[in-house]
């Protein structure tokens, strides 16, 4: 392996004791920070999801406060109870996992989370704040791929980043993010013809599709940085991102690791939007 690891368990475990330090000095205020989690129905992911971002937030002192419903729950209702926790001064962050059940309007939904609370980065104001440089929530998983980026001291600046998915909640903030950062950033997509000549461009490639061995030895240039967002299962069930991580290790400079990379660093930057959010709200 020529690649170095950049190693998304170490690197999450710093982030969240620096989310615990900074928990124990707004207790210190008076200030109890906290994160209330909406989960509604029986989704079997959607439940692992929840239980880790509990535990997470009880691991690093913050307050979850998870409520349940029955995927029965009529989406009126839920607007209601968002509505009461935007106004409750004792709750700072509010997520509602995701998927809901199909007969809410997930859009509808997000965009009632006041964005002062939207800790997840989802609603139009965040990623419009986002676009234009304001300070507002960023989603955790495409910041936490820049604080990946950060840890290893690489200068983005000049540097060609490939994105490779669009989403509305890694491809096109991440991209978002470079570009901040003066990055030349070109976004791809499943559809894109030709992309290894795209991608062998790259100092940086961002895979965030949800396809396996998307992103092969011959489609990287030597050296390059590859953050791997994909989470998939591969013939035996075990979980694998977009990248083909053995053939690629042996040309990259850097590359992050499924498991073990990007996912614990989403979690842990869930920790950081919830405590920025409770720091802003009783500054
Ligand atoms: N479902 C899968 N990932 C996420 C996430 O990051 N946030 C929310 N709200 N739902 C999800």
């Amino acid at each position: 392996m020529t690649a170095q690891l950049i190693d998304g368990n170490a690197l999450a475990r710093q982030i969240r004791a620096e989310v615990a330090g900074r928990t124990q000095a707004l207790k210190a205020r008076g200030v109890e920070p906290a994160l209330a989690i909406i989960l509604v129905g029986d989704d079997p992911a959607s439940q692992v999801y929840v239980k880790h971002k509990v535990n997470d937030s009880s691991e690093t002192g913050l307050t979850a406060k998870l409520e349940r419903y029955g995927a029965d729950l009529a989406e009126a209702e839920l607007l209601e109870r968002i509505d009461a926790l935007n106004k409750d001064p004792s709750v700072h962050g509010i997520l509602v996992q995701l998927p809901l059940p199909k007969h809410m309007d997930s859009h509808k939904v997000i965009e009632a989370i006041s964005p002062a609370k939207d800790v997840d980065g989802f609603h139009v104001a965040s990623a419009g704040a986002l676009m234009v440089g304001q300070p507002g929530f960023w989603p955790c998983t495409p910041h936490g791929c820049l604080r990946m980026l950060d840890s290893i001291g690489y200068e983005l600046r000049g540097r060609h980043a490939v994105v490779i998915g669009r989403s509305n909640i890694v491809g096109k903030p991440m991209a978002m993010m470079l570009l901040g950062r003066s990055a030349t950033v070109t976004i791809c997509h499943s559809a894109t013809a030709d992309l290894g000549a795209m991608t062998r461009q790259a100092d940086v490639i961002v895979a965030a599709v949800g396809r396996q061995n998307l992103v092969t030895a011959d489609m990287v240039k030597p050296g390059a940085v590859v953050i791997d967002v994909g989470m998939n299962r591969n013939a035996e069930g075990k979980l694998c991102g977009d990248v083909d991580f053995d053939g690629v290790k042996e040309v990259a400079g850097w590359i992050t690791p499924v498991p073990g990379g990007v996912g614990p660093m989403t979690r842990a930057m869930l920790l950081v939007n919830t405590i920025e959010a409770a720091e802003r709200a009783t500054a």
